[in-house]
């Protein structure tokens, strides 16, 4: 369902700088930890479609596919290396655990 949230964890288990894979709902998405705040884009990367994005290297608010580089905004998914943008979803933290919206219908 739209705006729906789907819980994925403990917030504690992402260290700063760091990133994990989940899934929400059939979605792969790429959650990423910034100084605390949390990030939610598509894992699949918009050039070839490598699901890498969580295995990216971070720079301040953008992350860079290993795969050849293209980088996108954690905030608004858009490239800012390469071209078009990849999804974003929102995060919630209740209490100690995460939360990332589900865009399923
Ligand atoms: S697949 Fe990500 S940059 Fe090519």
């Amino acid at each position: 369902m739209a705006g729906t949230f789907v819980k994925i964890g403990k917030a504690s288990a992402i260290p700063d700088g760091k990133s994990k894979r989940v899934k929400v709902g059939d979605e792969d998405v790429a959650l990423w930890n910034v100084r605390g705040k949390f990030y939610a884009i598509d894992n699949v990367c918009a050039h070839q479609h490598f699901p890498m994005l969580h295995q990216g290297i971070l720079e301040d608010l953008t992350v860079a596919c290993p795969m050849h580089g293209w980088t996108f905004s954690l905030e608004t998914g858009k490239a800012t290396v390469g071209s078009g943008k990849v999804k974003t979803y929102l995060v919630k933290i209740v209490g100690e655990d995460l939360w990332v919206e589900s865009l399923e219908e």
